[in-house]
């Protein structure tokens, strides 16, 4: 642009064409820079095209409309990229930038009652975001923020003893955690006498009594186990290990409100110490204030997320912060983040984002629960998910043998309810739908893992072995060239990911990919006798790139392939 006399300040703004008439790549800089210059934007769109240098990498570049300049890229120059490609094990994801240490804050139960469907998106989300990030190049950090601390213990573990009391193994006594929240709960509301001894209770557990201690000991590693099988089922990669409860900052809170204190950022407030936040202040300019600790000496969710941000930052160094949480949540974070940053926890270039998301609604349009109304238990949703699963796949492939068509379906059913939820717009509610989600059309986790096992077969039928065979692409048809092109973004399409925290761009991407191979394999035969064998090898090469980058793609989603289904 610069050899067409174009200003400096005047950007190309190159994008990929929205329709392959218009070339791959659109440069669209010239009307704008016309409109600047006074001058016809035709013809300096012609001034840019003549100066421009891509000798082997368009085959043709055209003007079109007032000034649009598409570029058509050679099948040699994108034959030689995608050949490349195919030798690198990341797939094109770029592994230059500077690599960073990301904290992701996800999932995050609380551990008073077992996993529900409100737990799914956090777990979900934060999880393909944690592997994204992962697969880049960053140093991931996982934190599973469980709350095991808190009012509710008190009366828990005094329920708990009396099971134990009347010699109840502890596991079975928390077999069904809901009911046993329930059972407590009645018996606090009822009887006064187990109330008084619950809110001992909570006083003695937070003073260390070694009792009450044992008892919330015994039903943190019950319900934490429950989570981690609920993880295990869902192909998440939390561990035991990134596991940093609420309870692990105890200590840390008395001295960082006293800290607070010294600042002079916490005030004393009605008996509570309170932070008042200018910064946040409501239409009529009141200030938003923050308890940090209770008049009572109790301190608050605030408070331990704020040691948690400052653990982050200073023993993690953190240089990004996710947390993946309900927007409902979005005032908590917006103040948390505010005062941390003002309390000097946080240094000003470490990024802290909240990624709130939607919630999820059942078929009315209200948010998802069981036809009585109650919270739907994770653990019976995806065993539902598994079983709907499993008779589709009998009705679709009668053939397969019982163990193998546990797995189909355990995969399918697994990957059908979480890439329903990736798939969506984090940020909007969605409708929970059984028949969309596990449909064989669309943009579905049953479609790409159908379309997996297809490229899969192709291979059995080549006797080709698929992992291993050299890969020498040839672009020829323009089928050819578009899955090509499709699978040289994936990489950049990772960065936008990770930049976003917007895992539904990876899903549109896959089942974009997807399209693309089912349109080049209607209309490029591969192993019909009059294609040469070349031609056959170069089919079989993009076969098998379309395979690794889905593969990759759903794993990354935390979405399992299989061989056939
Ligand atoms: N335990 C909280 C809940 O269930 C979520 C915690 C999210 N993480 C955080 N650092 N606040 O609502």
């Amino acid at each position: 642009m610069t050899a067409a006399g174009i200003p400096d300040q005047c950007p190309a703004s190159v994008a990929i064409s929205a329709r392959p008439e218009f070339g791959d790549f659109q440069a669209n800089g010239a009307m704008a820079a016309a409109r600047l210059m006074k001058t016809a934007p035709r013809n300096l769109a012609q001034d840019i095209a003549a100066n421009l240098d891509l000798d082997g990498v368009a085959s043709h570049i055209e003007i079109a409309g007032p000034g649009f300049i598409n570029i058509h890229l050679a099948n040699d120059f994108i034959g030689d990229q995608v050949n490349a490609l195919a030798s690198d094990a990341k797939l094109g994801a770029a592994t230059d930038h500077q690599p960073e240490t990301v904290v992701v804050d996800y999932s995050s139960p609380n551990l008073a009652k077992e996993m529900h469907v409100g737990h799914l998106r956090s777990t979900i989300i934060g999880d393909a975001l944690a592997r994204v990030l992962e697969f880049i190049g960053h140093k991931v950090i996982r934190q599973n923020h469980m709350g095991d601390w808190g009012t509710q213990f008190g009366m828990l573990i005094a329920e708990l003893e009396e099971h134990l009391g009347v010699g109840e193994k502890p596991e079975m006594a928390l077999n069904d955690l809901e009911v046993f929240y329930q059972q407590a709960k009645q018996h606090f509301d009822r009887d006064s006498i187990f109330a008084d001894k619950a809110r001992a209770y909570v006083v003695k557990l937070q003073a260390g009594d070694r009792h009450c201690r044992d008892l919330w000991q015994m039903f943190i590693a019950i319900s934490e186990a429950h989570s981690e099988q609920i993880y295990r089922d869902l192909n998440v990669s939390l561990k035991h290990t990134d596991i940093r409860p609420e309870s692990a900052y105890n200590d840390d809170l008395a001295p960082l409100v006293q800290e607070l204190r010294d600042q002079k950022l916490a005030v004393m407030d009605q008996g509570a110490q309170v932070v008042f936040l200018p910064e946040l202040a409501d239409k009529n300019g009141n200030p938003s204030p923050v308890i940090i600790q209770k008049s009572g000496g109790g301190y608050l969710y605030a408070t331990t997320d704020l040691a948690a941000i400052r653990y982050r930052c200073q023993t993690l160094k953190a240089d990004r912060i996710l947390y993946f949480i309900d927007a409902r949540q979005s005032l908590h974070m917006k103040q948390v983040f505010t005062l941390a940053r003002k309390a000097g926890f946080v240094r000003p270039r470490v990024r802290l984002e909240h990624h709130a998301f939607g919630t999820m609604m059942g078929p009315d349009g209200k948010p998802f629960k069981t036809r009585d109304g109650g919270t739907v238990k994770l653990h019976q949703l995806l065993l539902e998910a598994i079983d709907r699963a499993d008779r589709l796949i009998a009705a679709k492939d009668p053939d397969l043998n019982p163990g193998e068509r546990a797995a189909v379906a355990r995969k399918v059913g697994i990957g059908a309810v979480k890439y329903a939820d990736l798939s969506k717009t984090r940020s909007n509610d969605y409708i929970f739908n059984w028949d969309a989600m596990l449909s064989f059309e669309g943009n579905t986790a049953p479609y790409l893992q159908y379309a997996y096992t297809r490229i899969r077969s192709i291979f059995r039928r080549a006797g080709f072995d698929a992992d291993s065979f050299p890969v020498a692409i040839k672009i020829v048809d323009d089928r050819e060239k578009q899955l090509a092109l499709r699978l040289l973004q994936f990489g950049e399409m990772l960065d936008q990911v990770a930049a976003d925290a917007y895992p539904h761009l990876l899903c549109n991407y896959l089942y974009d990919l997807a399209s693309a191979f089912m349109a080049f394999y209607e209309h490029c035969p591969i192993l019909k006798e009059e294609i040469s064998e070349i031609e056959r090898q170069s089919r079989l090469g993009l076969c098998r790139l379309s395979a690794s980058v889905l593969a990759t793609g759903l794993d990354l989603l935390g979405i399992e392939v299989m061989e056939r289904m």
